[in-house]
């Protein structure tokens, strides 16, 4: 598979001249075409920040710093708001976590949709609307005729979310970034969301990749894992190697704290303490505090991400194998 995306020691952050902190720090990642990503880690550890970072759409106080983001022959670190406003809901496009709040409550399903084929295309008022009813029945929403003129508040949470996904799939992009895409959503409509985008991915031919805090969401949809810690990627494998032998200990932490069916009624693992600020850890390991296995040079010594076969690679300096 050619690579599609390709970020490259991405550091984005805050600050001036004098301070300037890092939210990102030397984020390295690619995206094969037609391949499904997972991006994993706790809350804070940045997998939104890299999220916005590719569709250029970082909050106004936070910046590029250094690398690159390659989409084909385009750094899209380099680009001016114009510029990006071609590619991004054209060729890659993104799903939020909370369908309500990127709904713009006041408009119908119909004006949404269309927004997004206007925005991109020459097609006529009626060809929109054929593209739109096309669209809305391939994320498997029931009459979608009769939808364009729903409001979004007439929705369900998981129509709501299909309609998203909708309109993030109206130009064909050749990836599709969701960021928590099933988080806000019950159980069931979660299992029927993800199975969704498992076919989309088939028939569409396009990549995903997939923000999630939940190892679970990776081994149903991915093909392969990035898992991040505090704005660094500390590890990244197949998903059948990850699941088999995680090698970091904050990898292997997130496995065993994950509920498994047949274990209720045992303790789960916690990974003690809490991921540390931005910026707060100016020399070793960042997981170093809370890993069992830390020893004085994680401490003192920052340990590289480390690339072994099959493109597999780990930060760590007592890798577990
Ligand atoms: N506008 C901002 N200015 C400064 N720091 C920010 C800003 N937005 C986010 N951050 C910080 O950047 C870090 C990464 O945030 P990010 O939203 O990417 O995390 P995340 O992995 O998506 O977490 P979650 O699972 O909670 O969505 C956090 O520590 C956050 O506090
Ligand atoms: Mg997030």
């Amino acid at each position: 598979m050619s690579s599609l995306l390709q970020v490259q020691d991405l550091q984005v952050g805050w600050g001036n001249k004098k301070k300037f902190t890092h939210i990102l720090d030397n984020v390295s990642f690619t995206v094969k075409k037609g391949e499904a990503v997972g991006i994993v880690g706790e809350s804070g550890c940045g997998k939104s920040m890299t999220a916005l970072s590719i569709m250029g759409l970082l909050p106004a106080n936070i910046e590029y710093d250094a690398g690159s983001i390659q989409f084909g022959s385009t750094d899209l670190t380099k680009l001016t708001q114009n510029e990006m406003n071609k590619i991004r809901g054209k060729d890659i496009s993104m799903v939020f976590q909370e369908p309500m709040t990127s709904l713009n409550p006041s408009f119908t399903i119909g004006n949404q949709l269309a927004e997004a084929f206007k925005y991109h295309s020459n097609y006529s008022k009626q060809e929109i609307r054929e593209k739109s009813i096309e669209v809305l029945k391939k994320v498997r929403v029931p009459d979608p005729a009769q939808k364009l003129d729903v409001y979004p508040h007439n929705l369900s949470g998981g129509l709501r979310q299909r309609v998203m996904i909708a309109i993030a799939l109206a130009c064909n992009p050749k990836i599709l970034i969701a960021d928590e895409p099933t988080t806000a959503l019950d159980v069931t409509i979660q299992a029927q969301i993800l199975d969704l985008m498992n076919d989309l991915r088939q028939t569409e031919d396009m990549a995903i990749m997939m923000i999630t805090h939940d190892l679970g969401v990776v081994a149903e949809t991915c093909d392969r894992a990035i898992v991040m810690y505090a704005g660094q990627v500390i590890e990244e494998a197949t998903v059948e190697e990850l699941f088999e032998a995680p090698y970091h200990p904050y990898t292997r932490g997130l496995m065993l704290s994950a509920p498994q069916l047949g274990e209720l009624k045992e303790k789960l693992h916690v990974i003690p303490g809490t991921v540390p600020d931005i910026g707060s850890v100016t020399k070793g390991c960042r997981f170093a505090e809370r890993c069992e296995l830390a020893t004085n040079l994680c401490r003192e010594e920052t340990p590289q991400l480390e690339e072994f076969d099959n493109e597999r690679k780990v930060r760590c300096w007592h890798k577990m194998t």
